[in-house]
């Protein structure tokens, strides 16, 4: 078992990995959502949290940019914590698509069962199989979660609402396949609607640390002391992540980084280093399969100079 090195030497290490990435080039905004192409994309960030609560940062960390696809971690927490992880993979799925996150090619294949709760449809499946009276409450059960989780001021942006759910026709048209075949636990439109607002939170790149540190910590959060999630949930949270985190590059990521992680077309990413620590970027533009061009090197390289790798 290898330890993180002293606190200088790992704040040297984020400082000098931020520079060296931080003006890759390649990629682009996501633009799909108009709110998204508006980005800066010069913006960049890189944040470690340890399993212990120690922050070390550089760049914009502290800006707030649209959480996107990270909220399926944060929700399927949740929904694990609500139904348990037997009947996620039951419901939902747990295997890899191989194909895009929002495919209906993949929902076509498999009878329109999701596979996988962190590409779109199985995200909409879970935030329908969410305990939840209302509508109202379905939303801030899972804010409540984006709160606790990252020990952050989430706040939901209108602005970015308001672009998503003026254009989620395909997510809508993705909603009604589920529906029909009997994957969509509630109401197609609302499981539709609710999952849009999840993804139009404001997080900071040091709010997503945070939230891979706590699954780092076995579902209690290092900052904030609390536990959000019980520790069995961790494993298959984990292992969804690793098979589908990134999309159809989940596999060249297990392959060449060895963490699982998670990104989101806001710029976002993260990785989780079990017992060790989380590490999160913030950078927009984006390579085809939807993933942070920077982030992923920043991630390579801090996961390889501290040995990160759990294979
Ligand atoms: O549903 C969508 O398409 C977006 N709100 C989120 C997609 C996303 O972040 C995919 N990630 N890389």
């Amino acid at each position: 078992m290898n330890h993180l090195p002293s606190p200088s030497e790992l704040q040297a290490l984020v400082n000098d990995t931020y520079h060296q990435f931080r003006d890759l080039p390649g990629g682009e905004n996501a633009s799909y959502i108009p709110y998204l192409a508006s980005v800066p994309s010069e913006l960049a960030a890189l944040v470690v949290v340890t399993a212990d609560g120690d922050v070390y940062q550089a760049g914009d960390s502290d800006f707030g940019f649209a959480i996107e696809s990270i909220s399926k971690v944060v929700t399927l927490a949740l929904l694990m914590e609500d139904v348990g992880s037997e009947t996620v993979r039951e419901k939902i799925g747990a295997e890899p698509t191989g194909l895009p996150f929002n495919s209906v090619l993949a929902l076509c294949e498999h009878q329109d069962k999701p596979l996988s709760p962190l590409v779109n449809a199985g995200a909409m499946a879970s935030v329908s199989l969410l305990k939840a009276d209302n509508p109202e409450q379905r939303w801030q059960r899972i804010l409540d979660m984006q709160r606790r989780i990252t020990a952050g001021n989430v706040t939901l942006s209108e602005e970015i609402n308001q672009s998503e759910q003026t254009t989620n026709f395909h997510n809508r048209g993705i909603a009604w396949l589920l529906y029909a075949a009997g994957n969509c636990f509630c109401d197609p439109m609302e499981a539709c609607e609710v999952y849009t607002r999840q993804c139009s939170t404001l997080v900071t790149c040091k709010d997503l640390a945070v939230l891979a540190a706590t699954f780092a910590n076995k579902g209690v959060n290092p900052v904030s002391g609390e536990r959000v999630m019980s520790r069995d949930n961790v494993a298959p949270l984990l292992a969804e992540m690793t098979m589908e985190g990134l999309y159809d590059y989940s596999g060249d990521w297990a392959f060449e980084v060895g963490l699982p992680g998670k990104s989101g077309v806001g710029g976002g990413l993260l990785a989780v280093a079990p017992g060790k620590c989380g590490i999160a970027t913030f950078s927009p533009p984006l390579d085809e399969s939807g993933n942070s061009v920077r982030g992923q090197r920043m991630i390579a390289e801090v996961a390889k100079a501290l040995n990160l790798n759990i294979y």
